[in-house]
């Protein structure tokens, strides 16, 4: 019996010493010391021996289990010790390393022009508003005095919410203009106001022609309103905007919605003047349209014409930066490229 107890307790402790995960000792634990091992069977198995040879055995017995227990918590500490020297070795924390950079983000270049923008207008007691994308062919372009089949429909080549529809209804405006009608509708005079917003057009695009674009939409109305008081506002934000220095040139244009209408372009920042690619070499960039409000227009707004007048103008905010820095091509502030962006 000695020999066999002998036996079980090498058998154990050599499989004890191939062990090298801590997850593998419990199964050793129920193997050589559970109810099922050998030990425990031969301590069973201690009753039908002799008494001399029973006492001799059992304390034997006792004493492997004794021992096993010792050498499994031993090696229980041994593993733990040997885990978690690796995991720290693992998570070093190598502090001369250099730091990841941190990536601030910014405005884009567009935002940061319309927000310039609104100021200037702010401080000359415009307010802000703003109104839908989505708008009726009505406020888009009947109340301008754009009917159907009229030619300036051209000029705003459009794109339709329902093209399948018999008569169409719905489109996404074309210009910030509509909102001209719906703040004379909603407010009445007297009228100082500012109306950022994206505008789309259906059409190729070039150097300076986007199919989504900003404007800013400008609406004034009271009595007395002359076209001096739109050239001054006009000149006064250009002023404000690009410095006494560059040159603004006023014209006149053609524009359902006013009469008379106007345009007013600034010296190319590319070219001096000179003609490039980004002014079409003509030295000139068209930064926005104007006029006096027409008086059908103010009607349809409910104002009385006879009593009041007014000037709107509409304003293309990517060509503000575009001047500014010398952009050009507009495409390049939709084209998600960071190295472009992160210059503003
Ligand atoms: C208009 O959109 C008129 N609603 C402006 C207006 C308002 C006139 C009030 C009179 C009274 P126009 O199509 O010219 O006009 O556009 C005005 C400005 O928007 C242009 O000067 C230009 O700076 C900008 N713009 C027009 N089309 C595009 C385009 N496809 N991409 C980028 N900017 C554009």
């Amino acid at each position: 019996m000695l020999r066999q107890l002998e036996q079980i307790r090498l058998e154990a402790l050599d499989e004890l010493d191939g062990i090298g995960e801590l997850r593998e000792l419990e199964t050793w634990r129920v193997r050589h010391l559970g109810k099922k091992s050998k030990l425990t069977q031969a301590l069973r198995s201690l009753a039908a021996l002799p008494l001399e040879q029973r006492k001799l055995a059992g304390s034997r017995a006792n004493e492997i289990k004794l021992s096993l227990r010792s050498r499994l918590d031993e090696k229980k500490r041994a593993l733990e010790e040997a885990c978690l020297a690796s995991s720290l070795r693992q998570e070093k924390l190598d502090v001369t390393l250099p730091g990841r950079p941190v990536c601030i983000g910014r405005l884009h270049p567009v935002t940061q022009a319309l927000e310039e923008i609104c100021n200037i207008f702010k401080n000359m007691g415009f307010q802000v508003l703003e109104g839908p994308d989505v708008e009726w062919d009505y406020y888009n372009f009947e109340a301008l005095n754009i009917p159907p089949d009229h030619p300036a429909r051209d000029m705003f080549a459009t794109l339709w919410i329902d093209p399948e529809a018999a008569q169409k209804a719905r489109l996404l405006r074309t210009h910030t203009s509509p909102m001209q009608i719906r703040i004379m509708e909603k407010n009445g005079p007297p009228i100082r106001a500012i109306v950022p917003g994206r505008a789309y057009r259906y059409e190729a695009t070039d150097a300076t022609h986007e199919s989504m674009f900003y404007q800013i939409e400008g609406l004034a109305v009271d009595k007395g309103i002359t076209l001096a008081d739109l050239k001054g506002t006009l000149f006064e934000f250009c002023r404000c905007l690009f410095g006494e220095e560059r040159k603004v040139r006023f014209r006149c244009d053609y524009f359902p919605f006013v009469e008379p209408g106007a345009e007013v372009a600034v010296e190319c920042l590319a070219c001096h003047g000179a003609g490039c690619r980004l002014c079409g070499y003509n030295g000139w960039i068209e930064i926005l349209g104007a006029g006096m409000v027409h008086p059908d227009v103010l009607k349809r707004g409910d104002i009385d014409p006879e009593a009041y007048t007014g000037f709107a103008f509409g304003l293309g905010v990517e060509r503000i930066p575009m001047l500014r820095y010398g952009i050009d091509d507009i495409r390049l502030f939709y084209g998600n490229d960071l190295r472009f962006l992160k210059q503003f």
